[in-house]
């Protein structure tokens, strides 16, 4: 079967989806293509943190219904370390803006049913996706689904495949400087059917290793514990994850952590990357596919979005006045915020985390950023402003 449209898109997670949101809203076609099947993607647990930004324009797109009804409203976090817990006032440190939970699956899900009820193209379930003619003037998307042979011709490709797609991995060897910096511990994730033990994120630095406690529902409770690169999920039983849990927010005056069952657990690994440029040609990178951020600070997702968001407005100019002024200044647009980003999310990732290899001395100032961090309006204003989201 072949297909024309004007951008094709590779990948339905929330880059990919959301472009195709607003390229729609600008009256311009597209085709949308996902190795994975529908509920895959929907059910596959992620971050759950909605910057200010991201939940404003969800709203504003139409797409922010279940949001509004479902997303719990924080407007602090809390900071732990040496047994005391330090509240970080969001709201009152950025004018009022806040951040909003809820699971990047179901922002998944609410753009799916938009794309499904729009009636326009988007398939699930792709095999052998390849992509090409992106570095002259014919773009085109290969694939097999239902066993059989598609291809979308195109004005555009948008690379939305995450970090292990096949966009990026097509470009031309040498034309991609790749950033990159590994961590020494990755996350055990759980997600367990209890009231969350606190109204807020708990960020908590221990002797044992950081844990954070954050939640999805007032029935879903999310945890996390920094692990090992290599941890057996098998060494784990429930008992063992809510005894490590327990000890490391406990705080001086006493506090219990809820437990309940667990539904869901695996191991997040940590890394901070970045391509550049995020554009080759006619192909445009965004979200995971062009840069990761270690999970600290739930910034994943919200990078995507800002990315897509630049490059909906970029495409809409290019199909209203003819101009590629702002297709040209896509990937310095975004890597400009990316790169800010990067940094906020490396920096929560050093303060909070034991490393391996760290000394005396690091271990001392690791307790000064952190004290200075809670007792100071200037840097916790610092922390505020990048935890709601730096504007886009
Ligand atoms: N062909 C088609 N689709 C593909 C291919 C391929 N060869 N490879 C991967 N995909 C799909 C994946 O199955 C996934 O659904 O592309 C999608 C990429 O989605 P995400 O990985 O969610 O990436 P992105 O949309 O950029 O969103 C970033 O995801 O990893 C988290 O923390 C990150 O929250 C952030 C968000
Ligand atoms: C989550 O709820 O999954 C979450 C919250 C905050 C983070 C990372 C993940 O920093």
């Amino acid at each position: 079967m072949k297909l024309q449209t004007q951008v094709g898109i590779v990948g339905a997670g929330p880059a990919g989806l959301m472009l195709a949101h607003l390229l729609n809203l600008e009256g311009i076609e597209s085709v949308v293509i996902e190795n994975r099947s529908r509920d895959y993607v929907q059910e596959r647990v992620r971050a759950g943190v909605l910057e200010q930004g991201t939940v404003d324009l969800m709203i504003r797109t139409g797409v922010g219904e279940r949001l509004l009804r479902q997303g719990l409203v924080h407007k602090g976090i809390e900071i732990r370390f040496n047994g005391e817990g330090h509240r970080i006032d969001l709201h009152a440190l950025t004018g009022g803006r806040a951040i909003t939970i809820y699971g990047q699956n179901e922002v998944v899900k609410d753009l799916t049913e938009t794309r499904i009820a729009s009636g326009k193209p988007l398939f699930f379930e792709c095999e052998d996706v390849h992509v090409s003619g992106f570095d002259a003037e014919a773009p085109r998307i290969d694939f097999r689904h239902s066993g059989e042979g598609h291809q979308v011709r195109c004005d555009f490709i948008a690379g939305c495949d995450g970090f292990h797609g096949v966009c990026r991995p097509s470009i031309a060897t040498g034309a991609l400087t790749i950033y990159e910096r590994t961590y020494p511990f990755a996350w055990l994730g759980v997600l367990a059917r209890v009231a969350p033990s606190s109204d807020e994120l708990i960020y908590a630095n221990h002797e044992r290793g950081f844990a954070l406690h954050s939640m999805r529902s007032p029935q879903l409770t999310r945890l996390y514990l920094q692990c090992t690169v290599d941890e057996d999920l098998s060494a784990w039983p429930d008992d063992r994850i809510w005894d490590e849990l327990q000890r490391r927010f406990e705080t001086r005056r006493g506090w219990t952590l809820r437990r309940g069952p667990i539904e869901q657990r695996g191991v997040t690994p940590m890394r901070s990357f970045v391509a550049e440029p995020m554009q080759f040609g006619r192909l445009f990178l965004a979200g995971d596919a062009a840069h990761i951020v270690p999970p600290t600070g739930a910034k994943g997702l919200n990078l995507a979005i800002a990315d897509v968001l630049v490059l909906s407005k970029a495409l809409a100019e290019f199909y209203s006045h003819g101009s590629s002024d702002a297709l040209n200044g896509y990937s310095s647009t975004c890597l400009a915020r990316v790169w800010k980003v990067q940094r906020f999310s490396w920096w929560m990732t050093s303060m909070l985390h034991r490393f391996p290899d760290e000394t005396a001395f690091d271990r001392r100032r690791q307790t000064a950023e952190l004290e200075y961090l809670t007792s100071s309006r200037a840097a916790a204003q610092s922390l505020a402003e990048n935890y709601v989201g730096l504007p886009i």
